[in-house]
């Protein structure tokens, strides 16, 4: 069998790492790896593929910084060739990015099978170009990879048929249980940064309703500002050029570092005291970890977690921001939500079965 798996950003290259060990056990199964290169700094990309043991990418369509429908376009005619050329049984997409919409409208149009690694996840909030994204490539798929009972919910709510939903867990969950010991013996980023454990806050800011606002990422800055202790930021190369752009100055304790591998992320996120974030996966690493979460949205798609209270939502609301970063905030619940880790052996399995 010949999986063509799609990835592009960031957090895809985690996600993909677990299934590509997985699909490397097993003899029998080629994966032939296409890079759109939507992302595409060292420390945005290549030091992911490194550190989680990726194997490289066969191609590099290297397609960035463009507008949404000129970049997704374009990843969609790349893509196409590759896979007119290279004939996979399946192509695997992951999560909800440019790329990932362009993997699933190219193999469907093909009709070559496509696999939704990450489905059914839903803001609700369709100006968020994650939504469509979401919406469109889970309505393309043949086999749709829920990672919570909540998106299986959401997608027989659409009308997705049952027999094409399947609930694996999510493999964030099994990348964090396969890396966190490793983090602790190979970064030292806490050293490097003069960082004591528990004596900061960690905060990532990247999403576009938050960086092209100027308004609202001042406020975001000016809240964080207020923190009664460092915070830390591996700052999103999208928001660096915003900050310059809406020359915005920073106050407070808030210190900008490029943004770091996923060891060092680990270290991070795991050493906090709490996590401010506006991103998907940094805000399930927090409940991973057992760190509380504040989160710069309105609305989450991993809405068990608000539930729980171990998350909460400020958007960018500068005092509540403030409020957030000093106020007591619950951290964990013995409550397994994302699988038992073993979400990418799930994957490959019932990808095997239904190709047998
Ligand atoms: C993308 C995804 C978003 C995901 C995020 C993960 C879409 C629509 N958005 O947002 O869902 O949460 O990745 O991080 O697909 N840039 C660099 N170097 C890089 C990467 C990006 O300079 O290595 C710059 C680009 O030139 C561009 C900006 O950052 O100006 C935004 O990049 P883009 O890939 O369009 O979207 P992200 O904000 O990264
Ligand atoms: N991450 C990282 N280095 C950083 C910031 C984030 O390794 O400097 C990791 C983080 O631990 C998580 C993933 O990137 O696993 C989240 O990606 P991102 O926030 O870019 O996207 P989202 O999850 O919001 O789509």
């Amino acid at each position: 069998m010949k999986i063509t798996t799609v990835i592009g950003a960031r957090p895809q290259f985690i996600k993909a790492a677990m299934v590509s060990k997985e699909i490397a056990k097993n003899n029998t199964i080629d994966e032939i790896i296409i890079h759109t290169g939507q992302h595409f700094d060292e420390n945005m990309s290549s030091i992911f593929f490194e550190e989680m043991d990726i194997p490289d990418p066969h191609y590099n369509l290297g397609i960035q910084s463009l507008s949404h429908g000129a970049m997704t376009g374009r990843q969609l005619e790349g893509i196409e060739k590759i896979l007119i050329e290279e004939k996979p049984d399946w192509v695997l997409v992951y999560g909800d990015t440019n790329s990932t919409l362009a993997g699933a409208l190219a193999a469907a149009k093909l009709h070559i099978p496509v696999a939704h690694v990450e489905a059914g996840l839903r803001s609700f909030n369709r100006k968020m170009p994650e939504e469509v994204n979401r919406i469109l490539t889970d309505h393309l798929s043949d086999i749709l990879f829920a990672p919570t009972k909540k998106a299986v919910e959401n997608l027989r709510k659409e009308g997705i048929p049952e027999e094409k939903i399947i609930l694996v867990g999510d493999v964030m969950y099994d990348a964090a249980l396969h890396f966190a010991d490793l983090a602790d013996g190979k970064s030292n980023i806490l050293a490097k940064l003069n960082l004591e454990t528990k004596k900061y806050i960690l905060a990532t800011v990247h999403r576009q309703e938050n960086t092209d606002d100027s308004k609202k990422l001042k406020n975001i800055f000016s809240g964080l500002a207020s923190a009664p202790m460092p915070v830390v930021i591996p700052l999103h190369p999208r928001t660096k050029k915003k900050l310059q752009e809406y020359n915005i100055k920073l106050n407070g304790q808030v210190n900008l570092i490029d943004p770091v591998g996923y060891l060092d992320m680990v270290m991070l996120e795991k050493n906090s005291y709490k996590i401010v974030t506006d991103s998907g996966g940094v805000q399930k690493e927090a409940f991973f970890y057992k760190v509380p979460c504040v989160t710069l949205r309105v609305e989450t798609e991993w809405v068990e977690l608000v539930d729980l209270g171990v998350n909460v939502l400020v958007g960018s609301d500068q005092e509540k921001i403030k409020d957030m970063v000093k106020m007591e905030i619950a951290s964990y619940t013995k409550k397994k939500m994302y699988g038992e880790g073993n979400t990418a052996e799930n994957i490959l399995r019932a990808i095997i079965k239904i190709y047998n």
